[in-house]
């Protein structure tokens, strides 16, 4: 027989499954990843009470059962509540735009680190228009310099944080000189043992 295939894919849904035994945390550590990651959480538990308590389920009484001697309800139903409650969040929650780092990492290859190079937007500026100088360079201008800072604020930096979520930044101090720079560059890198391949 032909094994079925799953109704979704995983390059529309990322799936963790969180195990341990009762008392041992997975509701609790998953509120933490819905809040810090925008995961949302699925509870085979909190799904069969809800089925239970839900008019006319088929289900009600012998969901009861099981539950009131601490068995693992016949699979078929549980699933079932889940692969509904993933259609049902899927329709409800559609993906918001993909930032350009997020659709790199999914397309092509996930990052080993991200340095983060931390400016004020003085000192920043203030380079920009010494470049612009000589740069040639249309956006060298005070003008479109305050654009610039505005998009990196609202688009950019919510993504640092996202990585930062995930450990993978490493902040480096970006306002001395470009030695003094490279030197917290090279640090963050060997401290994390990245190399090159
Ligand atoms: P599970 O979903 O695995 O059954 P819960 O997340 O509901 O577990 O946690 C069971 C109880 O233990 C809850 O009252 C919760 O507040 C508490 N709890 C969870 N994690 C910890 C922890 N690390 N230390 C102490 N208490 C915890
Ligand atoms: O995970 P939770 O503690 O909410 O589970 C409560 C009860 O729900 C379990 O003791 C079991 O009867 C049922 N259950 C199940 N299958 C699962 C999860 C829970 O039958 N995958
Ligand atoms: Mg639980």
């Amino acid at each position: 027989m032909a094994s079925p295939s799953p109704r979704f894919s995983p390059e529309e849904v990322t799936v963790l499954f969180f195990l341990g035994g009762p008392g041992s945390g997975k509701g609790t550590q998953s509120a933490n990843l819905v809040k810090d990651y925008g995961f949302v959480h699925l509870s085979a538990g909190d799904l069969l009470r809800a089925e239970q308590l839900r008019e006319g389920s088929q289900y009600g009484q012998m969901i009861k059962t099981y539950i009131t001697e601490g068995k693992i309800v016949p699979m078929e139903v549980t699933v079932n509540l889940l692969s509904n409650a993933m259609r049902d969040s899927l329709d409800a929650n559609p993906r918001p735009p993909l930032d350009q780092a997020v659709f790199f990492e999914e397309t092509v290859c996930p990052s080993e680190l991200v340095l983060f190079l931390d400016c004020p937007e003085d000192v920043m500026e203030a380079r920009l228009l010494k470049r612009g100088e000589t740069s040639g360079r249309d956006d060298d201008n005070a003008e479109s310099i305050r654009k610039r800072f505005r998009t990196f604020v609202e688009t950019s930096m919510p993504v640092v944080d996202d990585f930062e979520a995930k450990g993978k930044v490493v902040k480096v101090q970006a306002t001395g000189s470009v030695e003094d720079v490279y030197a917290e560059v090279k640090k963050g890198i060997e401290e994390r043992g990245v190399h090159a391949r």
